[in-house]
């Protein structure tokens, strides 16, 4: 008897999410073509830490930005006074881990990384406080034919998984001193309208006005939309850009909508943004995200390293995907091996390593006292194709006697006895890989 008065069940953080055998099982499915996608390519895996110092997101994300300023699990590790943070992005990281490893030295780099982010959001539907990102960074490269190629991957990604009805949505951003421009007027904008502001839009007025534009609160959404439009103080050099982004998507065949709203949430960006959307997935309808950030390795101490990239959630793709795809079934085996009594017992534990040895997913069930009839009901619900029973008889006579759990039409009985010699010769032919 465990001595413990507390035995109260403890849960999970809300917003963080178990992911369960048969969602995990899709998971799988889904890395594994995501890999392939993106090692079509020419991308390679970078692993980045999931800590990071808080500056590394302070100054690349931006102070004035709602992941910043709301939403990062940020706390002081007492035993060195180090101020760190959860990672709320990966591409902070990556561009970090770029300058601490002068990866791009000799050329440009292409480089993906998937795993879990954190933001302090309120949880619903497709928003999720740990979730999980696809993150594809292209480093080196400074034309709109990169910028045009992330659009035409995530196209594809669509067809490979089946997934239709995404919207592309882009917008350019212009250079430093476009925005800063823009900025001015922006401005001036918003102070004619101070009294309809929110408040914490009202204190983004001075330190980042830009930011007002992607607020969340629908109170906004008018006033908004009758500010200027950051296109028309573009400078030609930035227009032209944005031309050959288009072109190339067209000459693509990759259906778009310039949405000059389109801002995102992060400071890093210039140039080309972009974002997928998609009406399946209630009010969290951003898939993908991402856009040019030029000016990010010089503000995280780099040299100027022109780039490019984007994330998908992984949440949000794996339920998007349902829609399209079959339901999964896991099949935990081929083969489930029943048995009545300890030496038969024994004797499946050996023979289950044979078959091992030959390329066959084997449970042996475990439960000496369980009975036959339970054993099978195991054998049906890890969906083997098919159960060996060995008992008494079996083990004298030097046969196995096989149940096949799920009939082809070739099948025209369900049990047969079969000597061990010919055993696994039969389950080849049985079981099909
Ligand atoms: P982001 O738009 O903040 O961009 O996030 C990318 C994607 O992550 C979103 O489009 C959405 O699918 C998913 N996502 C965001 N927040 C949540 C949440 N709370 N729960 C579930 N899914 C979520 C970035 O993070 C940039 N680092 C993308 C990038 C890479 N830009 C250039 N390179």
């Amino acid at each position: 008897m465990i001595n413990n008065k507390n035995t109260k069940k403890i849960l999970a953080i809300r917003g963080m999410n178990d992911i369960l055998p048969l969602r995990s099982f899709d998971w799988g499915s889904l890395e594994n073509i995501l890999f392939k996608w993106l090692h079509s390519y020419g991308y390679s895996n970078i692993r980045v830490p999931i800590l990071e110092q808080t500056s590394l997101f302070q100054r690349g994300i931006g102070e004035v930005t709602d992941i910043v300023e709301k939403e990062m699990y940020s706390f002081r590790d007492s035993y060195n006074d180090d101020s760190l943070t959860m990672r709320p992005e990966i591409t902070a990281g990556i561009v970090r881990a770029a300058i601490e490893h002068n990866i791009v030295y000799e050329r440009p780099r292409r480089l993906y990384s998937l795993g879990p982010v954190f933001r302090h959001e309120r949880p619903q539907l497709g928003r999720y406080r740990q979730f999980h990102q696809v993150d594809i960074e292209a480093i080196g490269f400074e034309g709109p034919d990169l910028d045009a190629e992330l659009m035409i991957m995530v196209s594809r990604l669509w067809k490979i998984l089946g997934i239709e009805n995404v919207k592309l949505e882009v917008n350019c951003l212009g250079s430093y001193q476009d925005r800063l421009n823009y900025k001015g007027v922006l401005l001036s904008f918003f102070e004619k309208n101070i009294d309809h502001l929110d408040e914490i839009s009202k204190k983004r007025l001075y330190s980042n006005p830009l930011r007002i534009l992607d607020s969340k609160n629908p109170i906004l959404s008018s006033l908004i939309e009758k500010a200027p439009i950051l296109l028309d103080y573009l400078s030609d050099k930035s227009l032209k850009y944005f031309d050959s982004v288009c072109n190339f998507l067209k000459s693509n065949d990759i259906p778009y909508y310039v949405n000059n709203r389109l801002v995102r949430g992060l400071d890093y960006y210039n140039l080309t943004v972009f974002e997928w959307t998609t009406d399946k997935l209630g009010s969290q309808s951003t898939v993908c995200g991402g856009g040019r950030y030029d000016n990010l390795f010089s503000m995280l101490g780099g040299k100027n390293i022109p780039a490019a990239g984007f994330a998908i959630g992984f949440e949000r793709l794996v339920e998007l995907w349902n829609f399209y795809k079959s339901p999964s079934k896991i099949e935990e085996c081929d083969i489930y091996i029943t048995h009545r009594g300890l030496i038969a017992q024994k004797l499946s534990f050996n023979y289950a390593e044979k078959l091992r040895d030959s390329g066959f997913k084997v449970i042996v069930h475990c439960g000496l006292n369980d009975s036959l009839k339970r054993q099978f009901r195991m054998a049906d619900l890890s969906n083997a194709t098919l159960a060996i029973i060995f008992g008494e008889d079996e083990i004298e006579n030097n046969f196995a006697s096989i149940k096949l759990l799920r009939l082809s039409h070739n099948d025209n009985v369900n049990q047969e006895k079969i000597s061990l010699e010919l055993l696994i010769p039969f389950l080849k032919d049985k079981i099909k890989k």
